[in-house]
């Protein structure tokens, strides 16, 4: 046998659903012969498992044929995104897994984060939607640049505004600009909700949410609407900021979410002209926190211009300018996200079936609002929260 005899039994394999054969389509690689023995590595393009299983059988029968006695050929296909292993209640099944961005202190960046980390995770392959959960001060419109932008209304359902490449959903969107918004806690919860449910989200990877500063009715509810794959805790480097990222953490402990990590943002600051580091607010303070909490810092981003006017004029650094150092930190702070997220859903996934409400036999729980299409009405139901 020569590597000619292979190729030529090979050139008889046709991709399945093609008119083209494996070797015109370059995907035949390492041939290995020896006397009568041959190896072969086909990469392949498809995931599907039977693809791989006709293109063996077809190319060990190709080999027989041509002579070959020991065959080996090994078909490699590239390994798709994990489907969500979570279990519990979940009010938007399409999204298969999704991330709270949280913080004890208000100011100290999720929104920015949050902006920044969905066009990583989107500029990394994966379909991505942006909740703006902040219901009091949505500040997403603007820093995606679509403040201006009023999304599409099919009876109670919406269609998500679409910008750099991420489907968006968020209050700012569905008000006039500059109006406050004094909400009760109940009517909070059936935001929330409504959020998940009536909001047309297509089957996403990934769900980034951005929460309002805090742990409150928003966080809870959000827990005990959707399974959370993972929690992202934003803190700054100062003593009062990470006593408040504290709270975040332990409440995503409580909450039985797993934790993706910390970014310690505003961490330095390095003058444009010189290029001298300062410490306004400190710097590598958060380490001996994600210690404690078993997890890890993933980026430290420094206080950038190009940040702050990023997220003001609607143009996030991580899309207008991938190769800044900022960007850059933003990236590997969505590949360390996401290989978290690969992980929980390896080990069987998350379970918010613990937190759910407890309320005694026949009174409904305000926050879990049932299946019926009626979402947007009060629950009733006698528990006193409509
Ligand atoms: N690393 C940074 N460098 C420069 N400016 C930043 C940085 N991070 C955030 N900012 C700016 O700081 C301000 C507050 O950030 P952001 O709105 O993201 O915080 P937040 O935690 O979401 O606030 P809130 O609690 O009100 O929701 C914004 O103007 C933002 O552009
Ligand atoms: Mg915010």
């Amino acid at each position: 046998m020569t590597e000619e005899n292979v190729k030529s039994a090979l050139s008889k394999v046709m991709y399945p659903g093609f008119t083209k054969d494996i070797v015109t389509f370059g995907f035949v690689k390492d041939i290995v012969v020896n006397g009568d023995d041959v190896s072969v590595t086909v990469d392949i393009t498809s995931s599907a498992p039977e693809v791989a299983q006709q293109i063996k059988d077809e190319a060990t029968a190709e080999l027989m044929r041509e002579g070959a006695e020991n065959i080996t050929v090994n078909v490699k296909a590239p390994v798709m995104p994990r489907e969500s292993s979570s279990h519990g209640k979940n009010i938007a099944p399409q999204v298969k897994n999704f991330l709270m961005v949280s913080s004890g202190k208000g100011g100290v960046g999720k929104s920015t984060t949050s902006v920044n980390i969905a066009i990583a995770l989107a500029q990394q392959g994966k379909k991505v939607g942006l909740l703006d959960a902040d219901i009091y001060g949505p500040n997403i419109p603007r820093m995606m640049g679509i403040a201006d932008v009023k999304p599409e209304v099919n009876g109670n359902k919406v269609l998500p505004i679409k910008a750099y490449g991420i489907e968006i959903m968020s209050m700012g969107s569905l008000m006039e600009q500059g109006q406050s918004l004094i909400w009760r806690g109940a009517m909070i919860m059936k935001a929330i909700e409504q959020f998940l449910r009536d909001i047309l989200w297509s089957e996403l990877d990934v769900l980034v949410i951005d929460m309002p500063p805090g742990t409150g009715d928003a966080q809870l509810t959000l827990a005990q609407s959707v399974p959370v794959t993972a929690g992202l805790t934003v803190t700054t480097p100062q003593g009062v900021s990470l006593d408040d990222s504290r709270r975040s953490l332990d409440m995503f402990k409580k909450l039985n979410i797993p934790i993706a990590g910390i970014v310690e943002n505003m961490s330095g600051f390095i003058a444009p002209d010189t290029g001298v580091e300062y410490d306004i607010f400190g710097k590598g303070t958060s380490e001996p926190m994600a210690k404690e909490f078993d997890t890890k810092v993933i980026a430290e981003v420094p206080i950038e211009p190009a940040i702050r006017t990023g997220g003001d004029d609607g143009k996030p650094i991580t899309f207008v300018a991938p190769t800044s150092e900022s960007a850059k930190r933003y990236m590997q702070a969505a590949e360390s996200i996401w290989a978290t997220i690969e992980e929980i859903n390896a080990n069987g996934g998350v379970d918010n079936q613990s937190v759910q409400p407890t309320t005694p036999p026949g009174v409904s729980a305000c926050s879990t609002g049932g299946s019926s299409a009626g979402s947007a009405q009060s629950s009733g139901g006698g528990c006193g929260c409509s």
